[in-house]
Protein backbone atom coordinates (compact mmCIF):
# COMPACT_ATOMS: atom_id res chain seq x y z
CA UNK A 1 0.00 0.00 0.00
CA UNK A 2 1.13 3.44 -0.72
CA UNK A 3 0.37 6.51 0.84
CA UNK A 4 -3.42 7.37 0.63
CA UNK A 5 -4.62 11.01 0.47
CA UNK A 6 -7.55 9.76 2.18
CA UNK A 7 -5.43 9.68 5.23
CA UNK A 8 -4.47 13.08 5.36
CA UNK A 9 -5.93 14.69 8.28
CA UNK A 10 -4.83 18.40 7.32
CA UNK A 11 -2.70 19.08 10.48
CA UNK A 12 0.46 19.53 8.81
CA UNK A 13 3.15 17.99 11.33
CA UNK A 14 0.87 15.03 11.89
CA UNK A 15 0.55 14.21 8.33
CA UNK A 16 4.40 14.52 7.90
CA UNK A 17 4.74 12.38 10.78
CA UNK A 18 2.54 9.56 10.04
CA UNK A 19 3.31 9.65 5.87
CA UNK A 20 6.75 8.42 7.48
CA UNK A 21 5.46 5.78 9.80
CA UNK A 22 3.59 4.39 7.00
CA UNK A 23 6.87 4.52 4.72
CA UNK A 24 8.69 2.53 7.07
CA UNK A 25 6.61 0.12 7.55
CA UNK A 26 6.15 -0.31 4.14
CA UNK A 27 9.66 -0.52 3.55
CA UNK A 28 9.57 -3.62 6.20
CA UNK A 29 6.68 -5.09 4.08
CA UNK A 30 8.93 -5.50 1.22
CA UNK A 31 11.96 -6.10 3.36
CA UNK A 32 9.91 -9.07 4.31
CA UNK A 33 8.84 -10.14 0.89
CA UNK A 34 12.73 -10.03 0.14
CA UNK A 35 13.11 -12.63 3.11
CA UNK A 36 14.73 -9.84 5.02
CA UNK A 37 12.05 -9.95 7.86
CA UNK A 38 14.77 -10.61 10.49
CA UNK A 39 16.49 -7.90 10.18
CA UNK A 40 13.84 -5.81 9.17
CA UNK A 41 11.57 -6.42 11.98
CA UNK A 42 14.81 -5.52 14.42
CA UNK A 43 15.04 -2.17 12.15
CA UNK A 44 11.45 -1.33 12.44
CA UNK A 45 10.80 -1.77 16.29
CA UNK A 46 14.26 0.06 16.76
CA UNK A 47 12.12 3.20 14.61
CA UNK A 48 8.95 2.95 16.50
CA UNK A 49 10.75 3.59 19.78
CA UNK A 50 11.88 6.85 18.86
CA UNK A 51 9.90 7.53 16.54
CA UNK A 52 6.21 7.15 17.82
CA UNK A 53 7.37 8.89 21.01
CA UNK A 54 8.03 12.06 19.06
CA UNK A 55 4.97 11.52 17.22
CA UNK A 56 2.40 10.59 20.03
CA UNK A 57 3.41 13.78 22.37
CA UNK A 58 2.61 15.75 19.23
CA UNK A 59 -0.32 14.75 19.22
CA UNK A 60 -1.11 14.42 22.97
CA UNK A 61 0.38 18.37 23.14
CA UNK A 62 -2.39 19.23 20.51
CA UNK A 63 -5.05 17.39 22.62
CA UNK A 64 -4.11 19.39 25.50
CA UNK A 65 -3.73 22.90 23.86
CA UNK A 66 -7.54 22.74 22.64
CA UNK A 67 -8.61 20.74 25.78
CA UNK A 68 -9.77 18.14 23.68
CA UNK A 69 -12.32 16.09 25.26
CA UNK A 70 -11.31 12.48 24.13
CA UNK A 71 -8.06 12.59 24.78
CA UNK A 72 -7.85 10.41 27.39
CA UNK A 73 -9.45 7.18 25.20
CA UNK A 74 -7.22 8.23 22.40
CA UNK A 75 -4.11 8.76 24.81
CA UNK A 76 -5.02 5.30 25.52
CA UNK A 77 -4.91 4.11 22.10
CA UNK A 78 -1.25 5.06 21.51
CA UNK A 79 -1.06 3.57 25.37
CA UNK A 80 -2.04 0.11 23.73
CA UNK A 81 -0.43 0.41 21.00
CA UNK A 82 3.58 0.98 22.59
CA UNK A 83 2.23 -1.95 25.19
CA UNK A 84 1.74 -3.88 21.44
CA UNK A 85 5.02 -2.72 20.55
CA UNK A 86 6.59 -3.70 23.37
CA UNK A 87 5.06 -7.28 23.65
CA UNK A 88 6.62 -7.80 20.28
CA UNK A 89 9.76 -7.28 21.05
CA UNK A 90 9.62 -9.34 24.31
CA UNK A 91 8.02 -12.34 22.17
CA UNK A 92 11.60 -12.28 19.75
CA UNK A 93 13.57 -12.23 22.79
CA UNK A 94 11.62 -15.13 23.89
CA UNK A 95 9.56 -16.61 21.67
CA UNK A 96 11.57 -19.55 19.01
CA UNK A 97 9.33 -18.99 15.91
CA UNK A 98 10.39 -16.07 14.47
CA UNK A 99 8.28 -16.02 11.23
CA UNK A 100 5.41 -15.85 13.47
CA UNK A 101 6.49 -12.53 14.98
CA UNK A 102 7.08 -11.26 11.64
CA UNK A 103 3.90 -12.26 10.02
CA UNK A 104 1.93 -10.64 13.08
CA UNK A 105 4.13 -7.81 13.10
CA UNK A 106 3.20 -7.43 9.73
CA UNK A 107 -0.48 -7.33 9.83
CA UNK A 108 -0.75 -5.59 12.67
CA UNK A 109 1.21 -2.26 12.00
CA UNK A 110 0.03 -1.50 8.89
CA UNK A 111 -3.98 -2.38 10.36
CA UNK A 112 -3.05 -0.43 13.43
CA UNK A 113 -1.84 2.53 11.68
CA UNK A 114 -4.55 2.80 9.28
CA UNK A 115 -7.36 2.05 10.91
CA UNK A 116 -5.78 4.69 14.08
CA UNK A 117 -5.13 7.26 11.60
CA UNK A 118 -8.94 7.24 9.51
CA UNK A 119 -10.67 6.59 13.52
CA UNK A 120 -8.96 8.60 15.67
CA UNK A 121 -6.72 10.69 14.69
CA UNK A 122 -9.25 12.09 11.58
CA UNK A 123 -11.76 13.10 14.51
CA UNK A 124 -9.27 14.94 16.14
CA UNK A 125 -8.50 16.89 13.40
CA UNK A 126 -12.01 17.67 12.62
CA UNK A 127 -12.23 19.14 16.58
CA UNK A 128 -8.57 20.70 16.06
CA UNK A 129 -9.59 22.43 13.16
CA UNK A 130 -12.59 23.39 14.44
CA UNK A 131 -11.29 24.82 17.59
CA UNK A 132 -7.99 26.88 15.64
CA UNK A 133 -10.48 28.22 13.47
CA UNK A 134 -12.71 29.27 16.27
CA UNK A 135 -9.68 30.63 17.91
CA UNK A 136 -8.71 32.83 14.83
CA UNK A 137 -12.15 34.32 14.24
CA UNK A 138 -12.45 34.94 18.25
CA UNK A 139 -9.23 36.96 17.89
CA UNK A 140 -10.28 38.91 15.03
CA UNK A 141 -13.74 40.05 16.13
CA UNK A 142 -11.63 41.31 19.55
CA UNK A 143 -9.58 43.17 17.44
FE1 LIG B 1 -3.20 9.37 17.38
Amino acid sequence: MSWDNALNTGIETVDMHHRGLVQRVEEFHMACMNNDGNEALSKILAFLDEYILVHFSYEEGLFQSVNYPQREIHINSHKSFIAEVNNIRNRIDNDDSTADIIKYAKDFLMAWLVRHISGMDMDFSVYYKNAISGTVIKRHTNN
